[in-house]
């Protein structure tokens, strides 16, 4: 098989510390597996103009972060932000591994990330909301707005959705400045939002809402997204429906107008439910809501995220550990300084908008640019007109949409006169050439590229270069950030040593403040997913016996620049969207002719991995384009279409163990079009792999 390099040294000593052949009826073929074996790549560094106004300039600061002062370390970050009542505790220990920060302090989010800036920049905008249609203007939200909105909306929840201090609200939204409102109103009450990404299904959010036991919906009537109007009311309906099917009543769905003044969705309201916020708002105006001074251990919110079993995890970030990471994080290796323009355009539905669009950027009182819609409409020129005429100059982006970007218009950012410091990628591994694209093209040669490492877990960075400090290498994360210390280790825990040319399982060997708390009501989840795997000794109340495991494959090379491989687990990142392959395969199996659904990672040029799912059928049912369909579409309804399989292959059988197993790793080796599927010696009916090898030949892609 080939391009495994290093990565298959450790599969092959066994997985999981159990024998070969358990691991072969276990393990699908991995991202990291998968994983193109790249080159030593050459170094570039950053202009003289970049390091001369950049944050992060001293080496030595990179000492102060070091084991020796951990974690008093991590005070720096905590310092930028105001606090009602400083902390006692930098950190508590006590309780492995739920680790409590800053304990005793107390502060407010929303203070912090508004209110507290207007004696300065009242007037300074707070977010440049674009909306996707090009002749719609542009709107300037100040802070001083930002502020009026996000009180007024507070006094909304509480008087009139009854949200009290600890309770959940889901926010199921678009990218409208009305969710960042949202968010912020919670975190001003005490409440934990938990967003769920615009683009997922109905069904989706319900799921989300009944783990988190929310009352409360909030939602728009519709929005625009590839130069379609989208009816996102109807998905409010769906989620509604669902969740009391699964027992939870929702009481009040709130609904933001597109279009303020016009209700913009054919889904009609559901009298005494559905209540229209920008109707109901008038009521509050110019209502403050004091913010609430809260505990920093408090939950600020859930972040649902995939994971190896079909069940999707509420990740809990705590209101003052999680606020300084991402304050801290924002400041050194985004590097926004006041003046600058910052553009993110990942989705505030993911994490990536929560620490660096929502709460870093305006802890720091950043101004910030919020674009509806999808980044090549109508053309490939839209990024580089918005950043032209804004002023953008410090631009965040994943992969996917650089390869997208670059397919649709190579030659396209030549024609604008944007000028970046700094730009970033961040959700899944950059190819080394797409890398350079993106430096060379989209940076015109000056702007600081950095490749964030990190996970809706983590909070904020894990590794990336300090931009004026570290050399970029194409491919690599490079080196830890500050206060953070990872290892590689081997199945059996050994470290992998820094230019060994082997790959591991990356963790980290200390706590830091982003990290996140809990799974919500699922804390012996929590261990089994991130510290069972290496902790030796479950009683210790010694962090160093709790490194936190990641679930990515990784290298270190000699230079201590870190190159991550992918995921390890049964999670697919598709175009930087983490999906549990079992998610897929449940919606798969709702279709009724479907006896069997395998879900596999197929490397793709544009999206980086994407599934491609397997099926069997029951007896007395043909495969036919319409079942194909029928089945593409339950995907896309029941998850999002970014689930989307690539292709559906229907097989006469899936390739199986003696016990049953489905052996996914021979369908990803084929999917992938490698030679060499591996060993089949231990399949009970080892004839279907030619045969299963024969119909994807023949399919096209
Ligand atoms: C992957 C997104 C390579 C990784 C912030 C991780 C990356 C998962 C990078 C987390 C990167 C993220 N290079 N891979 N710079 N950043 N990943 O939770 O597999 O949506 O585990 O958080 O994305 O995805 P999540």
């Amino acid at each position: 098989m080939p391009s495994r390099g290093g990565w298959r040294t450790v599969m092959e000593k066994g997985y999981g510390g159990k024998t070969m052949a358990d691991a072969a009826e276990r393990v699908t073929l991995t991202e990291a597996e998968i994983a193109v074996h790249w080159r030593e790549e050459e170094y570039y560094h950053p202009s003289p103009e970049f390091i001369g106004q950049a944050y992060l300039t001293d080496r030595s600061r990179y000492e102060r972060f070091s084991l020796d002062h951990f974690p008093d370390c991590f005070k720096e970050y905590a310092d930028l932000l105001d606090w009602y009542k400083y902390w006692d505790v930098t950190l508590d220990t006590s309780n492995p591994p739920f680790w409590r920060w800053f304990v005793g302090g107390r502060l407010n989010a929303a203070h912090n990330c508004v209110d507290r800036h207007l004696a300065r920049h009242r007037n300074k905008t707070a977010f440049h909301f674009v909306p996707e249609p090009e002749n719609e203007p542009i709107q300037h939200v100040t802070y001083q707005e930002l502020y009026n909105r996000v009180n007024e909306f507070a006094a909304l929840l509480r008087d009139f959705a009854g949200v009290r201090r600890g309770d959940r609200v889901t926010i199921h939204m678009p990218m409208v400045v009305e969710l960042p409102i949202a968010m912020l109103a919670c975190a001003r009450l005490g409440a934990m939002h938990s967003v769920v990404f615009g683009g997922f299904s109905g069904k989706a959010c319900a799921d989300r809402m009944v783990d988190a036991e929310s009352r409360v919906l909030v939602t728009m009537d519709g929005y625009y997204r590839n130069g379609e109007f989208l009816d996102h009311k109807a998905k409010a309906d769906v989620a509604v429906r669902e969740a009391a099917a699964q027992g939870l009543a929702v009481e009040r769905v709130l609904v933001w107008q597109r279009y303020p003044g016009r209700y913009s969705s054919p889904t009609p309201l559901v009298e005494g439910r559905d209540f229209v916020v920008n109707e109901i708002l008038p009521r509050f105006r110019g209502r403050r809501v004091d913010p609430e001074p809260m505990p920093a251990e408090d939950p600020l919110f859930l972040m649902y995220t995939s994971g190896s079993t079909g069940r999707p995890k509420g990740a809990q970030h705590s209101t003052g550990g999680y606020l300084a990471y991402v304050a801290g994080t924002s400041k050194y290796y985004l590097d926004i300084h006041p003046e600058d323009v910052y553009w993110c355009m990942a989705d505030i539905g993911w994490i990536t908008g929560h620490s660096y669009i929502v709460y870093g950027p305006l802890a720091l009182g950043a101004s910030s640019v919020l674009y509806e819609g999808q980044p090549a409409y109508p053309d490939p020129g839209r990024p580089w007109r918005i950043a032209e005429e804004l002023g953008v100059n410090i631009f965040h982006t994943s992969p996917t949409a650089i390869r997208a970007l670059r397919k649709a218009g190579p030659e396209e950012p030549k024609k604008y006169g944007h000028r970046f410091k700094l730009m970033t990628t961040v959700g899944e591994p950059i190819e080394p050439d797409v890398w350079r694209w993106y430096y060379h093209v989209v940076g015109k040669g000056q702007a600081a590229v950095v490749d964030t490492w990190w996970q809706t877990e983590t909070g904020g960075f894990l590794c990336t270069t300090a931009p004026a400090i570290h050399p970029m290498k194409p491919g690599s994360a490079g080196p830890a950030v500050l206060g953070i210390h990872p290892v590689i280790l081997d199945e059996e825990g050994h470290e992998v040593p820094a230019g060994s040319g082997k790959a591991g399982n990356i963790c980290i060997r200390n706590p830091w403040p982003g990290m996140m708390q809990t799974i919500w009501r699922d804390p012996e989840r929590f261990i089994q997913t991130y510290f069972a795997k290496y902790n030796r000794d479950p009683q210790s109340k010694d962090w160093r016996d709790w490194p936190y495991f990641a679930g990515d494959g990784a290298m270190q090379a000699s230079d201590g620049y870190f190159r991550i491989l992918g995921r390890i687990d049964d999670v697919i990142n598709v175009a930087g969207h983490r999906l549990g392959t079992k998610e897929i395969e449940n919606a798969a199996l709702g279709v009724p002719e479907v006896a069997e659904a395998a879900v596999v990672a197929v490397r793709d040029e544009v999206k980086g991995i994407m599934p491609e799912l397997y099926v069997a059928l029951h007896p007395g049912h043909r495969e036919s384009e319409d079942l194909k369909q029928r089945i593409v579409d339950r995907v896309a309804q029941e998850i999002s279409p970014i689930a989307k399989p690539r292709r559906v292959v229907v097989v006469p059988d899936m390739p199986k163990t003696r016990s049953g197993k489905i052996m996914r790793r021979i369908l990803a080796a084929i999917s992938n079009g490698f030679e060499d599927v591996g060993d089949v010696t231990t399949l009970s009916n080892p004839e279907v792999v030619d045969e299963i090898r024969r119909l994807v030949g023949s399919l096209k892609s």
